[in-house]
């Protein structure tokens, strides 16, 4: 079991989103959390939400895909109980399209980040002999997106480093704890405007319920969570001959996912100043 209530916790992305709502609930079990985000107006709004909870926040602006930013950041912040990596971005365009810039961005935030908080904080764990692993990976991690070729490799990639990782900690070091969530669509404002063929089958769920799915699961130490549960399925897409996973793809409106998509996307160019 895990306790959020007598735990530090440090959530990336913290400043709105599925980030902002699992900080407020482990602030309300009484944990200490440490929010990141590059967003300090986005902090700001987190300390004013958590005033009154009963957990201490301290929060920093830290671009998680910055090593040097995260290494100076973890220098500054002590022991952590649960590392949660939920920071997240994607682009908008198919991939001829798409600047060069959003894609470095993309795998930066959504892949390389995992590698440099979790070698900032695994350690302090390990000695501890106590802790906990959150990534915050995505369905897309376990079936493509079109429009989104960044996006669905940087999330391979974030669910291949959670799940080798899980792998290397079971062998050495099992008190450490793991949670892998990949979620299907969330309503964030995050994807908005993408959606499927068949709501009712394959819904966006409410960032409410994921959080506190989430909390939940890492609770009870759970390695997988998959939101909602009919995407469970997505782990059959690679047993599947290509015709057919195509067909279903095509069918559940999975291909066209993307077509309205007008949800957060980085800006090409974008590049925060270092630790900003
Ligand atoms: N919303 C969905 O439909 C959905 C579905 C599956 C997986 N996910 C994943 O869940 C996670 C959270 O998603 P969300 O919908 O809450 O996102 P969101 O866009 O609502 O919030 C993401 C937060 O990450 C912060 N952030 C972005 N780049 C950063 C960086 N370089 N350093 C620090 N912070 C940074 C943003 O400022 C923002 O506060 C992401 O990893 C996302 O890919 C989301």
């Amino acid at each position: 079991m895990t306790d959020w209530g007598s735990s530090t916790s440090l959530i990336t992305g913290a400043g709105q989103g599925m980030g902002k709502g699992l900080t407020l609930a482990a602030l309300a079990a009484g944990g200490d959390v440490v929010g990141w985000d590059l967003d300090q107006t986005a902090l700001t709004d987190l300390i004013a939400a958590a005033d009154g909870l009963p957990g201490s926040l301290r929060v920093a602006a830290v671009d998680v895909s910055d090593r040097q930013a995260v290494v100076a950041a973890a220098a500054h912040t002590g022991p952590i109980d649960i590392l949660v990596n939920n920071a997240g971005v994607t682009g908008r365009n198919l991939l001829i399209d798409e600047d060069p810039t959003v894609i470095e961005r993309v795998m930066g935030v959504n892949a390389m980040a995992l590698f440099w908080t979790t070698q900032a904080f695994l350690p302090g764990m390990l000695a501890r002999n106590r802790g906990h692993l959150v990534t915050l990976a995505s369905a897309a991690g376990l079936v493509p997106l079109a429009r989104g070729v960044a996006y669905t490799a940087s999330k391979h990639a974030a669910v291949g480093f959670h799940e080798a990782l899980r792998q290397e900690l079971r062998q050495s070091s099992p008190a450490v704890q793991s949670t892998l969530v990949t979620p299907f669509f969330v309503n964030t404002g995050m994807f908005a405007g993408a959606s499927t063929r068949f709501p009712w089958l394959l819904p966006t769920v409410e960032p409410d319920a994921a959080v506190a799915a989430i909390i939940l699961a890492v609770e009870r130490d759970r390695r997988r969570l998959i939101m909602p549960s009919i995407a469970a399925a997505a782990y059959l897409y690679q047993l599947m001959p290509t015709t057919i996973s195509d067909f279903l793809l095509d069918q559940l409106g999975i291909s066209a996912a993307m077509t309205g998509f007008h949800g957060r996307s980085v800006e090409p160019g974008a590049t925060p100043a270092r630790g900003a």
